[in-house]
């Protein structure tokens, strides 16, 4: 019999034509229904946001691979996977560009006020009662950039052209992207207190959970927005919404929050201040498509007894 592998994400993610093949080495399924009751009979798995961890694994016998649906693997407990000599690999690369244009996009509807605008013109301009959404210039603006890795500087690329000063703050010092583009690295306080536009692309893990609260909301200019669209935890999504009702700050342009799919009644959600998109950052069919075969891709190189492509950073060395 050919080992079994599970598909978590549904075919609009991971099309069939691509899943298919799969299907000279494997069995292929796609998961309907609970990831813990399927789980037991599969030798690999394509997973979106579950949690693999050590208790998940036990229920597990036979799986060799969790190959991540995305570039984030928080989700992924990396050491109970290499405890039990399971590889754990992602999808880094081919969704950077895609995440980027959707920041963009986040950018200028937040500083142009298109959801607003939209409704604007679908519901108010004909009866000439109220004035437009008046939006803010991007020329001048001083982009911040928290996290200057594979999506952090595909934003800065498309930043040229803008007419924004660009600053970044990251562990490591990106001389080759400081020459080529002129961003200049600064500290973490600096980059709070200087940013016009503060945009967030670190992953989320012990050291970056919260980085933004309360104290670093305060640190940031009146007229600053805030935009996510790498991990919710990264802001304390309370201070944040304190912030914005009392317009400490300008307002925030988010894709992902502390809880997924985001409850109806969060108050952000009621919030004039915020342009919301729902964790749709790599959600186009060029990007999804490239995504689906990285991770079918490391797959196939775990069913054929290579080593998968795509480990994550903290199984480079693992040798199963
Ligand atoms: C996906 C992501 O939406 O790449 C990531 O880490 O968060 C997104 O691209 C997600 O992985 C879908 O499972």
């Amino acid at each position: 019999m050919k080992p079994l592998v599970l598909i978590s994400p549904g075919t609009i993610n991971v099309p069939e034509d691509v899943s298919r093949t799969l299907k000279d080495v494997a069995e292929v399924a796609y998961l309907k229904g609970d990831l813990e009751e399927h789980i037991a009979e599969a030798s690999a798995l394509l997973v979106g946001m579950e949690r693999i961890d050590a208790e998940f694994l036990a229920k597990a016998p036979k799986l060799g691979i969790a190959a991540r649906f995305g570039v984030g693997y928080d989700n992924v407990d990396v050491e109970a996977c290499t405890a039990r000599k399971v590889y754990a690999t992602h999808t880094p690369d081919v969704l950077s560009g895609g995440v980027a244009d959707h920041t963009w996009a986040l950018i200028l509807g937040f500083m142009r006020r298109i959801p607003k605008a939209d409704t604007h013109a679908r519901t108010e301009w004909a009866k000439r009662e109220r004035s437009l959404p008046f939006g803010w210039d991007m020329e001048g603006k001083v982009l911040g950039i928290l996290g200057l890795g594979r999506i952090g500087s595909e934003v800065l690329k498309r930043s040229q052209g803008f007419g924004v000063e660009t600053i970044y703050n990251d562990l490591i010092e990106k001389t080759g992207l400081e020459k080529r583009y002129g961003v200049k690295r600064v500290d973490y306080d600096t980059l709070l207190r200087t940013s016009d536009i503060l945009t967030v692309h670190v992953p989320l893990t012990p050291l970056t959970r919260r980085m933004i609260g309360a104290e670093e909301l305060g640190k940031m200019k009146p007229s600053a927005v805030l935009v996510n669209t790498s991990r919710g935890p990264v802001i304390d999504e309370k201070a944040l919404t304190e912030a914005l009702k009392r317009k400490q700050i300008r307002g925030a342009a988010l894709d992902v929050f502390e809880e997924e799919p985001t409850p109806l009644d969060n108050p952000l959600l009621g919030l004039d201040n915020v342009v919301v998109t729902p964790h749709a950052a790599s959600a186009t069919w060029e990007t999804r498509r490239k995504m689906a075969e990285t991770a079918v891709a490391n797959i196939r190189a775990y069913l054929e007894g290579r080593r998968p492509p795509n480990l994550v950073p903290e199984q480079e060395g693992a040798e199963f």
